[in-house]
């Protein structure tokens, strides 16, 4: 079952791909002596070296997304508790993107949807959010949800890994939150949201940061790039950095605003 495959950590949310799981490294006790020592000398000039280039994503990195026995419940249950982050810290975030009625705005990587109501009541009726992902047992779970809460300005969009399948020019907002770094195709997707924005569209990026000899390991094994090399990619897909916004309860997250010229 998904659930029992879930790293045990109150902060960890997702399970650890296999092969990942297969390379945690061996417990010092059952390493040869010598080796163990040599290690421990290099652990500090391991954590100091700065990051290099980010390694692409997995591609296996979203096989539990697109699982076709995926339980959307379970998800739900993982993803829209206190002890994750970005939900604890969901009014904050949302306050951040100053949503105003009539607005359009694409919540790219939507997963259970924690964030369509909200988004629904700040655009209004005369607004327009669009419930974005990969997943097509996520996207039926996301139109039942619409559905049965009655958010009728709230379209779901099943994409692809390298398109958000969102009109050109069509929203001011997009949204991706803790999505990035599930971005197989990360240039084409920023190609895809940056078509879809309109010109002075915001995008903002919600996404564990990821710091060697900082952050935890499963963080590490997980997530493929820093916040350094996030912005870098993303003003290369020709967005400009607005700033860096302070969300309170932050503790391994951060948010970037960027603006399309
Ligand atoms: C970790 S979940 C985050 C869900 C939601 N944003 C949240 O914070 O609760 C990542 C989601 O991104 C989706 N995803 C991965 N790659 C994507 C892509 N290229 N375009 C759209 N969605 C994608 C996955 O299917 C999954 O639902």
């Amino acid at each position: 079952m998904i659930v029992d495959r879930v790293a045990r950590s109150n902060r960890s949310f997702f399970p650890l791909p296999a092969a990942l799981r297969r390379r945690r490294p061996t417990r010092p006790g059952g390493m040869p002596a010598r080796l163990a020592i040599l290690a421990l000398l290099l652990l500090p000039a391991a954590a100091a070296r700065p990051q290099g280039p980010a390694a692409p994503a997995g591609a296996d990195i979203n096989r539990d997304f697109l699982a076709p026995d995926l339980d959307p419940e379970a998800w739900r249950q993982r993803f829209e508790v206190e002890s994750r982050e970005v939900f604890a810290c969901r009014e904050a975030i949302v306050g951040a993107l100053g949503l105003a009625p009539g607005d359009r705005v694409a919540d790219v990587g939507s997963g259970t949807g924690l964030f369509l109501a909200p988004f629904a009541e700040k655009v209004g009726a005369d607004g327009r959010v669009y419930a974005v992902d990969i997943s097509p047992r996520l996207v039926e779970f996301l139109e039942r949800r619409v559905r049965d809460e009655g958010l009728s300005n709230v379209a779901v969009v099943l994409s692809e890994a390298g398109s958000a399948r969102l009109a050109p020019g069509s929203v001011g907002h997009a949204f991706v939150c803790d999505t990035y770094h599930h971005f197989v195709e990360y240039e084409a997707m920023l190609a895809s949201i940056h078509e879809a924005l309109r010109p002075g569209g915001q995008l903002v990026v919600v996404d564990f940061d990821r710091i060697p000899g900082t952050s935890r390991q499963w963080l590490l094994d997980h997530v493929r790039a820093g916040k350094e090399t996030v912005r870098e990619e993303i003003e290369a897909a020709g967005f400009e950095f607005v700033e860096e916004v302070e969300i309170e309860g932050f503790a391994e997250n951060y948010l970037l605003r960027f603006r399309k010229h």
